[in-house]
């Protein structure tokens, strides 16, 4: 089976930083389901693994992508509730292969009538926007969400979820385009930090009051202003540094604000609440079977056409999610 390869880090745009190769098609181990993929998500992470950038240093090779959707071919002795022919959704590392082998215990059942690349490019962007919101800032309905970079992966999850949970959006990106995807997606507010201040308008956009919660995966120079905004009792998530530079926060805003900065690491979620983060999940399922989240897939690359994917997702090109065919 085909299965893309990273043998050595460095650019993520040059041609030959991964490839294609034929590997042996994996066996389930006692607890695991082989699924024949249909799709894979790549991501933002993916791009900072390939110059390994990211948290932790991947084994070389390795193979990109952290979910899937597809059929299951053959389960594992241990494994109750899956069988083969099951359409299913898959969170694990290496999705960008013809076939992999998932622990059931990271597997869910796709909803009849969910579009296997929907489905494909949902989990990872949507766990982690649904985490940040719900379990760390609590958001509640009536309150002010402005979201950074939110055209991106988990920004324009956060906008949809967002106003699913009946919050007030106020979107920041950097194009005219990217913010129309951002008002389709649900935002009630635009803001383009590129030629606004975000300070100015978040304060005029609220009356004064500042924002309730900020979701920021972007970092470097449009973290302060941001944070300047913040309402009285107001919770700043920290997603992820998309722009490079590590913000410098002064100690003084959280005090005189009487806000909260908060850490959000979707991964350490689930590997130290692996039920919740699970159930988390299943929750977003339901809610892609019956419509009320709408996942943007802005491209759909087949799997010998993955470096343009990752070439479009480092030019900061996306717009929501990128998903990789199989052809199967
Ligand atoms: N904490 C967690 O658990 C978690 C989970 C997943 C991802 N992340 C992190 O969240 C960040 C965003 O991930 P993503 O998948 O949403 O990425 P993405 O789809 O590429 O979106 C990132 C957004 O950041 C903005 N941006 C501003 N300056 C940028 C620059 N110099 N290069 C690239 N993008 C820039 C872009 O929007 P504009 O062009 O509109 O500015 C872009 O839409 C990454 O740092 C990722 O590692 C964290």
């Amino acid at each position: 089976m085909r299965a893309v390869l990273c043998k050595e880090f460095g650019p993520p745009t040059s041609a030959d930083r991964v490839t294609i190769e034929d590997i042996p098609a994996p066996v389930p181990k006692p607890d695991e389901v082989v699924v024949s993929v249909k799709a894979a998500g790549i991501s933002f992470p993916d791009v900072l693994l390939l110059q390994n950038k990211y948290q932790y240093t991947p084994a070389l090779p390795f193979t990109p992508g952290s979910e899937l959707s597809g059929i299951v071919k053959s389960v594992g002795m241990e494994v109750k509730g899956y069988k083969p022919g099951d359409a299913v959704i898959g969170k694990n590392k290496g999705c960008c292969a013809e076939e992999v082998a998932v622990p059931a215990s990271k597997l869910w059942h796709l909803p009849a009538g969910v579009d296997f690349n929907a489905a494909a490019g949902f989990s990872g962007n949507y766990a982690t926007s649904y985490y940040a919101l719900r379990q760390r800032a609590n958001l509640q309905p009536g309150e002010t969400l402005l979201v950074l970079g939110a055209s991106g992966g988990v920004g324009l999850a956060a906008v949809d979820l967002g106003r699913m949970m009946g919050a007030r959006v106020i979107a920041c990106a950097s194009t005219a385009a990217k913010l129309a995807a951002c008002k389709q997606a649900g935002a009630d507010e635009l803001i383009n930090y590129e030629i606004e201040d975000i300070h100015v308008r978040a304060m005029e956009l609220t009356g004064g009051k500042g924002v309730d919660v900020i979701y920021d995966p972007v970092g470097d120079r449009f973290a302060e202003p941001a944070a300047r905004s913040m309402g009285w009792n107001g919770r700043y998530l920290i997603v992820g540094f998309a722009a490079g530079a590590i913000p410098k926060i002064s100690f003084m805003l959280p005090f005189e604000k009487r806000c909260a900065l908060m850490g959000v690491w979707s991964g350490g979620y689930t590997q130290r609440f692996p039920r919740e983060s699970y159930d988390n999940i299943t929750e977003l399922v339901a809610m892609l079977a019956v419509g009320k989240i709408r996942p943007h897939i802005s491209g759909i690359y087949p799997l010998e056409n993955i470096s343009e994917a990752f070439r479009a997702l480092a030019n900061r090109e996306v717009i929501g999610k990128v998903v990789i065919t199989t052809g199967k």
